[in-house]
């Protein structure tokens, strides 16, 4: 089956920027920047079990001079690719990275077959929801409580994606 490595060589970069696939011994990079990023963070476990038992799942990672500065992952159900995490290791925000790692999530799962694509954002996280309205994601409805920690609510985005050309629309 394809996946993203097919796609690596035309998503090497200028400037030392790099997406390839997620690998196991990425792991502890990841782990580093998930705890900086979300009040819930995922245990190594479970991408483990992401990477090695879960045949919908693909994750990506972003590299910059050689170093983890991002990640990003999605199952791919039929022809939906559903976001299960994406973030930026906190020095590296507000400096366009998140924007691209998103983009070539998305011409990942446009290459894979997706014609759509949702994720769910906490209500107050309004930095998140301004990256996704920008990729063409729109509000289509709430899921209450939907984080235990605080029992905050999801708002649920769905965006249509351009299987034509499969290209990033935020440069
Ligand atoms: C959400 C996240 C991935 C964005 O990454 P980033 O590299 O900082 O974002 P970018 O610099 O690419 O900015 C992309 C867009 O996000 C929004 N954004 C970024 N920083 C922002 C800020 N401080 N305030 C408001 N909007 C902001 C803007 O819409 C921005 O577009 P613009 O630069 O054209 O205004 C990053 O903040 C992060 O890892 N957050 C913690 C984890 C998280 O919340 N993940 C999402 C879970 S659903």
């Amino acid at each position: 089956m394809a996946d993203f490595d097919s796609l690596q060589e035309r998503s090497e970069d200028d400037g030392g920027l790099l997406f390839r696939s997620m690998k196991l011994e990425d792991i502890p990079s990841i782990i580093a920047i998930e705890h900086e990023a979300f009040t819930s963070p995922w245990t190594s476990d479970a991408f483990i079990n992401e990477l090695t038992n879960n045949h919908f799942a693909r994750y990506m990672v972003m590299q910059l001079n050689g170093e983890i500065i991002g990640y990003a992952g999605m199952w791919l159900i039929m022809d939906e690719a559903h976001v299960t995490n994406i973030a930026v290791s906190g020095s590296f925000r507000g400096r366009k990275l998140g924007a691209r790692l998103l983009s070539e999530l998305q011409k990942l799962a446009a290459f894979l077959g997706a014609s759509r694509m949702t994720l769910e954002v906490r209500v107050t996280n309004e930095v998140a929801q301004s990256l996704y309205r920008k990729f063409g994601f729109e509000p289509s409805g709430i899921r209450p409580g939907y984080y235990s920690d605080n029992n905050e609510d999801a708002l649920i985005m769905w965006a249509e994606l351009d299987r034509g050309e499969a290209k990033g629309r935020a440069q």
